[in-house]
């Protein structure tokens, strides 16, 4: 449900040692490219499987991206089956090309869209999509941005806790030109770098939960995300920035694909809450664990995870373009992103389409 502050590196030592003797560095096997999408201006992709040492002792659960003990589970809730709208309430100051940048990797989700190069961002909100509810309807491939909200003169404040996120959202529910959509909206609120939120950086690095009809009229499933750009980017932007007992010692934080280390770390964790708020809308549909308080859903089971032979310290094979700077999927408009797997009910594994094997 909250990605915790990342890696959440339990790490087995001995997959470290597994793993050392195997993947390392950029030797270019572009294998996971399908032919059919490939541009020609492309060239062939140079992937790369860094390993960062644990960087804190934590109590959480790290499944190496695949096990048997995973034991996800449905609960009979609905899933977003119908096309996605996206409604978006911008907190504080957002500069416009953050903002595009944001909608970019957005709108890459659709599967509708002109298909990107493999591995794209519709291909990785396919494994979303497969997850069904009762009816067996699958989440949709279809996710539109709906609604904007700018909240430029922080109506709540500089800090806000988890039910104030609540109070954002009836404030721009309640603003003419952003209405209230309770059958397929979903509410995204991305709060800029001066804004504090209860948790974040140091249990979370976004949340998604729903609304309450008391304090908004209505039950909204919605997520928050943070800018941690200076908050705690080697918190929540990790490997874009890694804390500063890791220098010299362990490896250089990686190059964010849009050269943004706060939104580029935000993007990881949208997708994250996305793909949980797809799949788990109102905490009663896809998650493992027996406290509802305290699920375990499709986003927390792949932390952390990248790409193939992620875990054991490594986030996995991803890719590298022309000037070094690290993604794994490709969106609209040549952009480029560093998302994280989402875990497959199917493969009982991690999955995401830069996959090598
Ligand atoms: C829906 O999900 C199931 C797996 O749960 C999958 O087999 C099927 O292909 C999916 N349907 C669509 C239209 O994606």
């Amino acid at each position: 449900m909250s990605p915790i502050p990342q890696p959440n590196l339990i790490f087995l030592i001995f997959f470290i040692t597994i793993f050392t003797c195997t993947i390392q560095s950029s030797s270019s096997s572009s294998s996971s490219s399908s032919p059919t999408y490939q541009t020609l201006d492309l060239p062939p992709p140079q992937y790369f499987n860094p390993k960062f040492p644990p960087r804190a002792l934590s109590s959480n659960k790290k499944y190496e991206g695949s096990s048997d003990l995973v034991h996800l589970k449905y609960h009979m809730g609905p899933v977003l089956s119908s096309p996605i709208n996206i409604y978006i309430i911008w907190y504080g100051k957002w500069a416009p090309p953050h903002k595009l940048l944001i909608k970019d990797f957005l709108l890459s989700i659709s599967a509708s869209h002109r298909a990107a190069p493999s591995p794209s961002v519709a291909d990785w909100w396919r494994t979303v999509s497969l997850y069904t509810d009762q009816t067996g309807s699958n989440i949709s491939r279809t996710v539109l941005i709906s609604g904007e909200y700018t909240d430029r003169s922080y109506s709540h404040g500089f800090h806000l806790t988890r039910l104030s996120v609540q109070q954002v959202i009836a404030s721009a529910v309640k603003s003419a030109p952003f209405p209230v959509n309770h059958k397929n909206g979903i509410y995204l609120i991305l709060t800029s770098q001066d804004v504090t939120v209860q948790d974040f950086c140091r249990a979370v690095c976004g949340f998604h939960y729903f609304t309450f009809p008391s304090l908004v009229g209505y039950t909204l499933p919605y997520a928050w995300v943070g800018n941690s750009g200076k908050q705690c980017p080697e918190v929540c932007a990790y490997p874009f920035a890694v804390p500063g007992y890791m220098a010299g010692s362990g490896p250089a934080a990686l190059s964010p694909p849009n050269a943004d280390v706060g939104v580029d770390g935000m993007i990881s964790v949208i997708g994250h809450e996305l793909a949980e708020l797809a799949s788990n809308p109102l905490v009663n549909a896809w998650y493992a664990g027996e406290d509802p308080t305290a699920p375990t859903e499709i986003g927390d089971l792949c932390e952390g995870l990248y790409g193939t032979g992620g875990g054991g310290g490594y986030i996995g094979q991803i890719m590298k373009d022309g000037e070094g700077r690290s993604y794994n999927l490709n969106g609209r408009r040549k952009r480029r992103f560093l998302v994280q797997w989402v875990w497959s009910d199917l493969i009982k594994a991690c999955a995401g389409p830069n996959a090598l094997d």
